[in-house]
């Protein structure tokens, strides 16, 4: 890497990808992402904040924004010949590009997770889920890429082939270019974001919580799961949670658009995901809108948590 006067942060996403000998075709897909989500963020950034019915100035028929991420991705998705199956969280209905599957991927995305943040002006994401092959119902340690990116005051992707997780920003450009190589999480948190009502918590959970309250941990809770994510991912210490609440034993997230990326990558970089039982990513999927609780984040606090519920529930 490296030619004379280039440092590598200039390293843009394709050229990192190739020098790394990603593999051709899932190159290719992630750089479709990437291209899709320049449109993603220009819709975040100007469009009309309308719902899916509605019309604008001009007659044209609005489209919510998630429903308008999930068109622009899927169309990416559809037309770069290296895809068998889609599933979006959007859609909830698996969509066929090609019947032949050998050599191609299958992907699972939540085009715009937190959409209802846009109206107030706070980050949101888009995750996707990369398996090679048709098969969408694997468990998510067979992932063999996933990725976020977050719209924030910036445009960042995070992604892991398996070698790691690295962060790309978009500069004037609108090119990906690194900007964080492997990351790495502590052992240990020092934030903490907690969804769900706290009186809805099992014993387990809020002993976990009044834990690691009693230990100084700072909350730091967004409501966008990619911000969060990211939040804890970047400073390498802290520990995100979605348990069990009574009345929805399975939480609030799904598996396949949310949990399994996210975990994937906090795994990559030395932490844990949990549903409080067992690791996240060695769930096996019944269905596309899968739900399950989940403590996600540094190691040592995804184990005690693990263990409290283990002792209370
Ligand atoms: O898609 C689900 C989502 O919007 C996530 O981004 C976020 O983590 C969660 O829901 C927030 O849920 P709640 O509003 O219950 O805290
Ligand atoms: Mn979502």
């Amino acid at each position: 890497m490296g030619e004379p006067g280039k440092t590598k942060f200039q390293i843009n996403l394709r050229r990192y990808l190739r020098e790394n000998d990603e593999n051709r075709d899932l190159t290719r897909l992630i750089c479709e992402i990437a291209e899709a989500s320049k449109y993603i963020v220009n819709s975040i950034r100007t469009g009309d904040l309308g719902v899916a019915g509605t019309s604008n100035l001009y007659g044209e028929e609005q489209l919510a924004l998630d429903v308008l991420s999930d068109r622009i991705l899927r169309k990416r998705l559809a037309h770069s010949g290296v895809v068998a199956n889609i599933v979006s969280e959007e859609t909830n209905d698996i969509i066929t590009v090609s019947e032949e599957c050998e050599g191609k991927y299958s992907v699972a995305y939540d085009p715009l997770d937190g959409s209802s943040l846009v109206d107030v002006n706070l980050a949101v994401g888009t995750i996707v889920s990369i398996y090679e092959g048709g098969n969408l119902f694997l468990p998510g340690r067979k992932q063999v890429a996933a990725l976020y990116i977050l719209y924030g005051p910036r445009t960042t992707m995070v992604l892991s082939t398996g070698n790691g997780v690295h962060e790309f920003s978009m500069n004037q450009l609108m090119e990906y270019t690194l900007t964080r190589e492997n990351m790495r999480m502590d052992e240990k948190a020092s934030i903490y974001a907690p969804g769900g009502q706290r009186n809805l918590y099992s014993k387990g959970t809020e002993s976990f919580v009044s834990d690691l309250e009693r230990h100084g941990a700072k909350l730091r809770y967004s409501g966008g799961f990619v911000p969060d994510i990211n939040q804890i991912l970047l400073k390498g210490k802290g520990v995100f949670l979605y348990p069990h609440l009574k009345g929805h034993p399975n939480g609030k997230l799904r598996l396949l658009y949310e949990l399994n990326p996210m975990a994937f990558l906090i795994e990559q970089a030395g932490g844990a995901a949990s549903t409080g039982r067992i690791p996240i990513l060695d769930l096996q999927p019944e269905g596309i809108d899968d739900r399950a609780p989940v403590f996600i984040g540094c190691k040592e606090d995804v184990a005690r948590a693990e263990t409290m519920i283990a002792e209370l529930g």
